[in-house]
């Protein structure tokens, strides 16, 4: 079996990243491939990625496709994920991709204009005839961006399979029937359609980024308003939990860092602290518990807790760290506190992979207080950085944080009880031998992408047999 498989997506890093999709379709293809798929990764040319940069050449020009009820077209360039023979196709197109950035909005987006909506129905409409042109077998869709293909594929009724993957059902991408019918040439009579909600009810498999979370969903309080008809899905619908690229997030070799380190020279981990301090302009001192929280600054991840616990930081002496981008509400009582607490606090508004870099290796504590989390990344890149996670019995956070072993969980969303664990987590880092078990235990851990790129090749197998 060939498993000609592409990869359909708004993000992939490095070449497009905002979250931690695109460090999954970045890394997930490249495991994917010495195992015998044949597999290709999808993405707009947005306007961000550089011709030269990127090796970027012009494979095809002029690819017809109908779309906005007219003849459209597009040209396909192509490259290579970094350092791998993973082929990288782009599209191009003037009319909607040129606008700015990777998503329209500034909210990472979940649908709403026409801006949006143009941009994602197209490449949604152009993915697949790039998979009829290559004659692929499998088109692995990824989140409500291209969430719409299953649903155009039967409409159709072309011969490829569809894997849908739930990286956050919090956002669904739904329009105004209109704009969809216009653009896709559909006669959706409901006054909103939601892609999300199609693709769920259309493709022939899904999954989402952590078993916890495949089953959180089918609740009501966790299934954002899908509870139905993913119940309806439910024999189709697993789990896999993400890993992490461990060649790129590796404390050894990481060449942001002040000071390389493993598990046998701790110390050089300190080093990495003190520095941290001093980039931040915090006061330099070994001892002082440091903190942080790395993100996107929204309610999902709990950013109001942490502005709550944060005085409790500061009345014991410890530091808090947080770099991320996000609501406007969150930056600003963030931004707040670290004034009002110059020497125990730092904010940062940005993404800056390199800090973040700095900042999983120089820090004591990992916080992920997220109200829902799929899967998450922090948590898996900060043990294998020896910094302990404290986060939320959900998703992801539950399958990979071993509870008074590798970090610490908490299952109530409240200050109090995150309070609780922080104090717990304390009490261990007071005890050096215990403090070292409980690292030494972390950065052991395998959270490499090998098991889950077999299990992601058997929900393959599974469509073509
Ligand atoms: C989304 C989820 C996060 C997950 C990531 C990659 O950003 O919120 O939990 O790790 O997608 O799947």
């Amino acid at each position: 079996m060939s498993l000609k498989t592409l990869f359909i997506a708004s993000e992939c890093a490095p070449i497009a990243k905002i979250g931690g999709l695109a460090d999954v379709t970045g890394a997930l293809p490249k495991a994917l491939k010495p195992l015998g798929v044949d597999v290709s990764v999808i993405l707009p040319f947005y306007k961000v990625i550089k011709i030269k940069k990127n090796k970027l050449k012009l494979v095809k020009k002029n690819i017809p496709v109908i779309f906005n009820r007219k003849k459209e077209s597009f040209n396909l360039w192509k490259t290579f994920l970094p350092n791998t023979n993973v082929p990288l196709f782009l599209i191009e197109n003037k009319k909607y991709f040129s606008g700015k950035g990777v998503y329209v909005e500034s909210d990472a987006s979940s649908g709403g204009s026409e801006a949006e909506a143009g941009r994602f129905l197209f490449l949604s409409v152009a993915g697949i005839e790039i998979a009829k042109l290559m004659n692929a077998d499998i088109l692995h869709c990824q989140d409500w961006h291209t969430a719409i293909i299953p649903f155009i594929i039967k409409k159709e009724g072309h011969k490829i399979k569809t894997l849908l993957t739930i990286h956050n059902l919090g956002y669904q991408g739904i329009y105004p029937n209109k704009l969809v019918n216009k653009f896709l040439g559909t006669n959706f009579p409901e006054k909103n359609v939601n892609c999300l909600k199609l693709g769920i009810l259309n493709t022939d498999l899904l999954n989402t980024v952590s078993k916890t979370y495949s089953r959180e969903i089918l609740t009501k309080k966790y299934g954002e308003g899908l509870k139905k008809i993913l119940l309806k899905r439910k024999k189709d619908l697993s789990g896999i939990l993400n890993g992490i690229d461990q060649d790129r997030f590796n404390p050894k070799t990481d060449s942001s860092l002040k000071a390389n380190y493993s598990f046998s020279n701790l110390n050089k981990k300190k080093e990495n602290k003190i520095d941290l301090q001093r980039i931040l302009k915090l006061p330099q001192n070994q001892k002082t518990p440091l903190f942080s929280f790395i993100g996107r600054l929204t309610s999902q991840k709990g950013v109001d807790l942490i502005c709550k616990i944060a005085p409790f930081l500061v009345n014991s002496s410890c530091q808090l760290v947080v770099l991320g981008k996000g609501e406007r509400k969150y930056e600003k009582n963030l931004l707040k506190l670290a004034r009002k607490y110059k020497k125990n606090i730092s904010v940062k508004i940005k993404f800056d992979s390199a800090l973040a870099q700095n900042i999983y290796a120089g820090s004591d504590f990992f916080l992920m207080p997220s109200k829902f989390e799929p899967c998450g990344l922090g948590q898996l890149i900060s043990q294998r950085y020896g910094t302990i996670p404290i986060g939320r019995e959900t998703g992801g956070l539950s399958d990979t944080i071993r509870h008074g072993k590798t970090g610490f969980l908490f299952k109530e969303y409240k200050a109090e009880a995150f309070l609780r664990s922080i104090k717990r987590a304390l009490k261990f880092y007071q005890n050096e031998k215990e403090w070292k078990k409980l690292i030494e235990r972390a950065m052991k851990k395998d959270f490499s992408w090998k098991k889950s790129a077999k299990e992601y090749i058997k929900l393959y197998r599974k469509l073509l047999s």
